[in-house]
């Protein structure tokens, strides 16, 4: 935890009290905390407190002080190693979710670079109406890191869910989280995403449905763990969040090979998740097809650069190289082909017979072959625990 920098926002809930605690275990194991307020929190628990412990100016406010200077929510959102929003009222995890950007803590919030935790605080049936659900959901989509309410007695007198963790729990989190971020510090890799599209003429493509959901998430759970990322992400529509990750936007499979291949040497992980088409147009059309009156047409295909059996080629003593397969029959032989043929030190293979598991779906069942001859099998999980799983394993053979 030392010299870790960590925001700690807190929003208005009766568990603000808590953020006290909290606040103190984390100066005293030598964490360096700023901590935001929003406008009404203050009433719950005071700036002095706040300062006090944190040995900090308390922020609340855009304008930082009577000569009209403001308070960089941009310079806070990239100085944190993680900022812990703690409580999130139901209020604040609703702005969150929806980008309104009417206090410093969203601000803050929406400039971060860094991985995000937050605790929610509330009512029993503010927290089980579907609204609330909602919400919590996106932020999770967002890859912000949900620690999750408890039921007890609460504010109002009733029993249930709602009740913001203990400082101790949430604490602990955010030292597990520092912990297991250590193991890739000083590390590179590069990460392949999503699918490619081969151009036919100005307005067609070929393409296929990958979402880049599984590369994103590996890609943002390498950089967690400290790992330098660079991502090599194909037409998709999803955002990665951490700092760390360095993002190269391709659109073919000609691209996707020329960045992989100008940044490959100086990675120790390369992680080939990407749909590459395996066969692109011969020749471009400079203008649109036009319908002809024959009843066919026929679009000559060659055949792409294979990105992960060149880098499996070149490949030195120091890289590591994991491919994916995905199969719809004679599964694991076909998996172990690759593997050879690639010369992979894993495949994960996932099946498009698995229920839930595939493209288009959030979740993805695993197996995961790797050149020792090893085989692990995986229950079918969200593809951001598939990654916690394949990256775990990757660190796991680096030692
Ligand atoms: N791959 C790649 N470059 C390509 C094609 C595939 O890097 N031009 C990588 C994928 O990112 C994935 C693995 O190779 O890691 C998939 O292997 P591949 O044999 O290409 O799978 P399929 O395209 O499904 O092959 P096949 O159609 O023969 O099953």
């Amino acid at each position: 935890m030392k010299n870790k920098k960590i925001i700690l926002a807190i929003s208005a809930s009766i568990a603000a009290y808590k953020a006290a605690f909290l606040l103190r275990l984390l100066v005293k194991e030598g964490a360096e905390v700023k901590v935001i307020l929003t406008p009404t929190a203050k009433e719950f628990v005071t700036p002095l407190t706040l300062s006090t412990l944190s040995k900090n100016p308390v922020f609340s406010d855009f304008v930082l002080n009577q000569n009209g200077e403001w308070t960089n929510h941009v310079d806070l959102g990239t100085w944190a190693d993680l900022m812990v929003i703690a409580p999130a009222s139901a209020n604040t995890i609703s702005k969150m979710a929806n980008g309104i950007c009417d206090n410093l803590l969203i601000a803050t919030y929406l400039s971060a670079k860094c991985p995000v935790m937050f605790a929610p605080a509330m009512d029993l049936d503010m927290y089980i109406h579907p609204s609330t659900s909602i919400n919590i959901n996106k932020l999770q989509t967002f890859g912000n890191i949900l620690i999750d309410s408890k039921e007890g007695e609460l504010a109002s007198g009733l029993y249930g869910k709602g009740r913001m963790a203990e400082p101790e729990e949430i604490f602990y989190k955010i030292e597990n989280f520092f912990k297991i971020n250590q193991s890739l510090l000083g590390k590179n890799a590069i990460v392949t995403a999503g699918p490619t599209f081969e151009n036919i003429d100005p307005v067609r493509f070929i393409g296929n449905f990958s979402s880049g959901k599984m590369g994103f998430a590996i890609a943002e759970e390498l950089a967690s763990r400290g790992a330098n990322v660079t991502l090599v992400a194909g037409p998709v529509d999803i955002k990665n969040t951490h700092k760390n990750i360095n993002r190269i936007n391709v659109r073919s499979a000609e691209q996707m090979f020329d960045a992989v291949i100008n940044h490959f040497e100086e990675n120790d992980i390369a992680v080939m998740c990407a749909a590459v088409a395996d066969y692109t147009p011969i020749n471009v059309a400079e203008n649109k097809i036009k319908k002809q009156n024959d009843d066919g047409l026929i679009i000559e295909l060659k055949k792409t650069k294979d990105i992960l059996k060149h880098v499996g080629l070149i490949k030195k003593s120091y890289q590591f190289v994991v491919g994916f397969a995905l199969e719809t029959n004679d599964e694991e032989a076909n998996a172990l082909k690759k593997l050879k043929e690639k010369n992979a030190d894993f495949i994960v293979l996932n099946s498009m017979q698995t229920e839930g598991a595939g493209f288009k779906h959030d979740t993805n069942k695993i197996t995961i072959l790797k050149n020792t001859g090893e085989k692990l099998e995986y229950n079918l999980k969200p593809k951001k625990e598939v990654a916690f799983d394949i990256v775990s394993e990757i660190i796991n053979s680096l030692k």
